[in-house]
């Protein structure tokens, strides 16, 4: 389900829309002055309903004050932030309804992380980072060179109104600046004009933006009309009054129009949020079915050893002190905590809350405690009864794999014997994961962030088996869309397809990144992107070896090196039958002179932007194939059975 487009927005709400206007005599200015959305990135679809709760949180604000912020979840990967704020000429009433027709035309944007919508009397922003305090961007700055009231032709007009508008701009810039409210209006010569910093600017901030607008607004004469739509601000002038003659704003209360005009817009309000939550909950209706359960809390939950307090776990960190946060996940920080018997556990705070499924989420917890193995991270417990839903896990000292590839923040480098050594354990709790309890368990995010390293440096496997009620963290934006996506097995990001083979590819890529001491993906935009090419390429001339990361130097064995690259490129073939089970893997990398097959190409993309152009094409499908193996979670999903 995707909002692109005006012609998938509820046919309801843009009467409701039409209508608001003709109820009202007043001139609220909800005219469009310009939209502004994002274009290279999308929003995962979870972040839907916060956006709507975050647009209800704002419509409060601003019929209280004229203008609003608003953020959430910024504990984790993804936040959203919001902004509006009406320009403060704007009677109360009219600025709730400039905000509403803003606010009803802002979902044009999404999914994608940004949209600004600037209309004659306001402004309203959404964005996926705090833009508060911006002011300025090159990019998305613009001026709107109106023509609705023409152009002076005469040379003698021209210049007449090139002096008065010069001065007018300087004047209300000038004032707007000095004044708390960054807020200005001003009538010189019959041009009129309004400058208006956003609320979250800095005095600073408003400066510079309106020196920017200024010049820019300029640019548009000998145009009779003009506005500036800047990041941190608004600049109009004008031949024609727009601005609002106070006199005639009376205080006289809420008109008959307008109270009908605010239950129309509550209306609208509701349905949007109807709409959006449809889209939601279509989503994880599979999901919910099966974990739903309103029941009291189990007093088996209650009893169990595995129940933590949740006042417990607040004083362990320090009451979630952000200086004891070890780890960032898609679902959640995690804390480093010490229990009152001195134990060091890692707390992990779910970002959504559990209770509606606490039984189901409690089963599993259950389950996976009792999933003991060397080169997995234990479960010890959970607590679910307090504010938020923790999960509580042994703590391993010595940081996540990733963070030893860093090369700006690198740890330490990994001598060879210790990357084989914990390319083999992890191999060894994967082989576990996929078969050698009761259970089969597909990680289906296996990455070097959720391998931990231990005090003897022996891997172990993170955030493994909670995948049914937890969403995998692959569209997670701060890491890097791509970061994530370049552990996925073709068939699992495009079909939906997936098996323990997708656990099988996502480890193949991990060799690679291991040995060669990089990231499958680098973000800059050079050829030297793609890990996986490189590697093959340098197989297919018979110089494998050559990839081994260069600050190893001569502490290794060439035999060894080309044969765990060739294991890890038997990992990532793109056909899912050619891939090694782990336990082959396992065999392959401990057993001396165990024959290993000849490896096929791995699927191929071109270069590291040809991957971001891949990831944002197929982001729409993995987002219905997500949903698909949340709906079939019970057959495909990652399962325990
Ligand atoms: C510029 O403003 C006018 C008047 O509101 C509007 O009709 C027009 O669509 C705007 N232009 C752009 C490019 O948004
Ligand atoms: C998206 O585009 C903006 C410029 O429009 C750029 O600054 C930003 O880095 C791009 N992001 C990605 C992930 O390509
Ligand atoms: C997150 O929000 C809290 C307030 O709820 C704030 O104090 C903190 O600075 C925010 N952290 C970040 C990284 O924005
Ligand atoms: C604004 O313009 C008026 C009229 O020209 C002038 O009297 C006033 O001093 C100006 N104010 C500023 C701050 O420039
Ligand atoms: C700035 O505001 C103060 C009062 O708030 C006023 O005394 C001063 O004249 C103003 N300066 C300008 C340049 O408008």
């Amino acid at each position: 389900m995707q909002f692109t487009g005006s012609s998938s927005f509820p046919f309801h709400l843009k009467l409701i829309i039409v209508l608001l206007g003709t109820f009202c005599d007043a001139d609220p200015r909800i005219s469009e002055a310009g939209q502004v959305c994002g274009t290279n990135m999308t929003l995962p679809s979870i972040i839907i309903p916060q956006y709507t709760k975050e647009m209800q949180v704002i419509t409060q604000l601003v019929s209280e004050h004229g203008w609003g912020s608003s953020y959430a979840v910024n504990s984790t990967d993804i936040s959203i932030y919001a902004l509006a704020n009406c320009y403060q000429d704007l009677p109360p009433n009219d600025c709730v309804q400039c905000f509403l027709i803003s606010c009803s035309k802002l979902p044009t944007c999404l999914p994608a992380v940004s949209g600004r919508v600037y209309l004659d009397g306001c402004f309203i922003r959404y964005d996926y980072y705090n833009f508060f305090g911006e002011t300025t961007d090159s990019f998305k700055d613009k001026v709107n060179c109106s023509s609705s009231f023409g152009r002076a032709v005469t040379d003698s007009d021209q210049v007449a109104l090139a002096a008065a508008a010069g001065n007018l701009i300087e004047n209300v810039t000038k004032k707007a600046i000095n004044e708390s409210d960054g807020y200005a209006v001003g009538k010189l010569n019959g041009i009129y004009g309004l400058a208006q910093c956003w609320r979250t600017v800095s005095k600073q901030g408003c400066r510079e933006c309106l020196d920017k607008a200024s010049e820019a607004i300029k640019g548009c004469l000998p145009n009779r009309d003009a506005r500036a739509l800047m990041t941190g601000c608004y600049l109009r002038y004008s031949t024609h009054n727009f601005l609002i003659h106070h006199s005639q704003a009376t205080n006289k209360g809420l008109s008959k129009g307008v109270i009908i005009v605010i239950v129309f817009a509550m209306i609208a309000f509701s349905m949007l949020f109807l709409f959006v939550a449809y889209v939601a909950r279509k989503k994880s209706l599979k999901r919910k079915q099966e974990c739903i359960n309103l029941g009291k809390i189990s007093n088996s939950y209650k009893r169990s050893s595995l129940n933590f307090k949740y006042e417990n776990l607040e004083k362990a960190t320090n009451y979630f002190d952000p200086s004891t946060i070890v780890g960032q996940g898609g679902n959640g920080s995690v804390y480093m905590g010490t229990l009152p018997n001195g134990k060091v556990v890692a707390v992990k705070r779910l970002f959504f809350n559990t209770r509606h499924w606490v039984d189901e989420f409690f089963n599993e917890v259950n389950l996976i405690h009792g999933i003991e193995h060397k080169n997995l991270v234990k479960l010890l417990g959970c607590s679910i009864e307090g504010p938020e839903s923790l999960l509580v896990y042994e703590f391993v000292p010595n940081k996540s794999l990733d963070q030893y590839l860093d090369d700006k923040n690198k740890i330490k480098v990994l001598s060879w014997k210790e990357r084989l050594h914990i390319l083999v354990g992890t191999a060894e709790g994967l082989a576990f994961l996929h078969g050698g309890s009761d259970m089969k368990i597909i990680h289906r995010d296996i990455k070097s962030s959720n391998v931990l390293l231990d005090e003897n440096f022996e891997a172990k496997i993170a955030d493994f088996g909670l995948a049914r009620c937890l969403e995998a963290d692959k569209t997670h934006l701060s890491t890097g869309i791509a970061g994530t996506l370049g552990y996925m097995a073709p068939e699992y990001l495009v079909k939906g397809q997936l098996t323990e083979m997708a656990d099988v590819y996502s480890y193949g890529v991990l060799v690679l990144e291991i040995v060669c001491g990089r990231k499958n993906i680098s973000l800059a935009d050079d050829d030297s992107g793609y890990l996986l090419q490189t590697v093959w390429k340098l197989y297919t001339t018979n110089q494998v070896t050559k990839a081994l990361d260069p600050i190893l130097k001569d502490d290794f064995s060439p035999e060894e090196v080309s044969k765990v690259l060739k294991v890890g490129l038997l990992c990532t073939q793109a056909s899912v039958t050619l891939r090694p089970s782990m336990s082959d893997v396992v065999q392959m990398l401990t057993t001396f002179g165990q024959p290993i097959p000849e490896p096929c190409q791995p699927p191929f993309l071109r270069s590291s932007s040809s991957i971001k152009r891949f990831v944002s094409d197929t982001l729409s499908k993995l987002d219905e194939s997500c949903i698909s193996s949340a709906m079939h979670s019970s057959s495909d999903g990652p399962h325990i059975n």
